[in-house]
């Protein structure tokens, strides 16, 4: 029986940032973002668009555009490091929002930006196991990345949710159950107090935790796990664009078994096989959960690869913990390019300046407030179907929840 993803969909919000706008701003050389981060723009949340407006907008997508019976669906499970309450579970609202059926599971997974991946092998066992009685799962990454103004952190910011329905008829991208490569470790490279929006982080740190996990994941997976140029395609987590290329050496790295300087040979295969799926990531910025399936939706809606082709999936979520996973695409994948591609997403995005991103940044938001109102209007922004307006008596709101 092959499992895997049956269906994707991203949202995206509305409002970017130009990231030449902000290395003017903040007296930057704008190379330093453009090249040393490979960063282009960056999606800003507006308070309307919370973590639950981004994942039941785009669960509510992937069910559309793939015409998927909501029916179907046996199990929600939501990826954040942005969750909207420390007890109730994005989840629970998303299957409220799709209307799903009550004989269904649904539960939250936390772990910085591994949740979704945390999410996804769990679907994959669920429906190994038999236990899903041939029901689908909706898995759905959404986050909002924030650091803060003026922070080393702030040109990697972002924000965006990819949902995927797992099966054991999938469209798009099979999974090997067995074949993963697994680390985890106790770090302070990243994280986010209860009482704080913006996270902490050790940055430099926090790039050397990644490849030590990739690392391990590489050496965990065993000898099954193909050479790194048999693969069609690489895909990793990706908090920056350029970390996938710092990624991609090391992975090759740890087989040639040398830290050598960037080789031709080295170049090529970044190329070929990382640098074309970076395009949202470079658009978007950092999804934290959902940057690795960003990538993958970036290669579905592209279907340059073969039918058939192989694909490695690295997920790292800080503090620490890391899977390496390997997929194959699915015959005839290539078909469902229009249906993924969010080209009409991002061309009706608006650019704010740099004094509106502030100003949006500064904010102060619900947290804590009993009542509070939020107004999708004053952000140019529709009430459309699921925007977050506020809290009532502590219950939060939302258009269609
Ligand atoms: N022209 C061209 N390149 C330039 C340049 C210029 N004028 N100035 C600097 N650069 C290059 C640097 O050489 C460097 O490239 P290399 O790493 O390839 O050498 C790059 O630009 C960045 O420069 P710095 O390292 O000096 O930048 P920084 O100290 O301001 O911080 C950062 C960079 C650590 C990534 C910071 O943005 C940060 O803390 N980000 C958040 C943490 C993060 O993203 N960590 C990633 C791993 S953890 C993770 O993946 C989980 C997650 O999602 C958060």
């Amino acid at each position: 029986m092959k499992i895997g993803v049956e269906a994707m969909a991203c949202h995206i919000p509305r409002h970017y940032v130009g990231l030449d706008d902000l290395a003017d701003l903040r007296g930057v050389d704008r190379r330093k973002f453009s090249s040393g981060l490979d960063v282009q723009n960056m999606a800003i949340a507006t308070p309307a668009e919370d973590a639950v407006y981004l994942a039941a907008t785009a669960a509510e997508k992937v069910l559309e555009k793939f015409d998927i019976d909501p029916n179907d669906i046996g199990a929600v499970v939501v990826g954040t490091e942005t969750g909207v309450d420390h007890s109730k579970p994005i989840a629970v609202y998303l299957h409220e929002a799709l209307s799903l059926r009550t004989n269904c599971t649904a539960f939250e997974v936390k772990h910085a930006c591994f949740g979704a991946s945390a999410g996804l092998s769990w679907a994959v066992d669920w429906i190994a196991s038999g236990r899903a009685r041939g029901s689908k799962a909706l898995v759905v990454a959404t986050d909002i990345a924030r650091y803060g103004l003026e922070t080393a952190g702030e040109p990697t910011q972002g924000a965006g949710a990819v949902a995927m329905v797992v099966s054991d008829e999938p469209r798009l991208l099979s999974l090997e159950p067995a074949l993963v490569g697994e680390y985890t470790r106790n770090v302070m490279d990243f994280w986010r107090p209860l009482h704080r929006s913006e996270a902490l982080t050790d940055g430099h740190y926090s790039i050397e935790c990644y490849l030590t996990a990739l690392r391990a994941c590489i050496d965990d997976a065993g000898p099954d796990l193909p050479s790194v140029e048999d693969f069609d395609a690489c895909l990793y987590h990706v908090p920056f664009p350029k970390m996938a290329l710092k990624a991609h050496s090391c992975h090759r790295s740890a087989e040639i078994g040398s830290d050598t300087a960037r080789t031709d040979a080295e170049r090529a295969s970044y190329e070929t096989r990382v640098a074309p799926w970076l395009s949202l990531n470079r658009e978007i910025g950092n999804v934290y959960t959902g940057s690795v399936y960003l990538a993958l939706l970036d290669l579905l809606r592209q279907g340059q690869v073969p039918d058939g082709g192989t694909v490695s999936l690295f997920s790292y979520g800080s503090g620490c913990t890391a899977s390496l996973r390997v997929g194959q695409l699915v015959d005839g994948y290539h078909r469902y390019a229009d249906r993924l591609d969010p080209a009409d997403q991002l061309a009706a995005r608006v650019r704010l300046t740099i004094e509106e991103y502030e100003e949006l940044m500064s904010e102060p938001g619900s947290q804590g407030l009993a009542d509070w109102q939020t107004h999708p209007e004053a952000w140019g922004l529709p009430a459309s179907r699921f925007t977050y307006l506020g809290t009532k008596s502590h219950v939060r709101q939302y258009v269609g929840i």
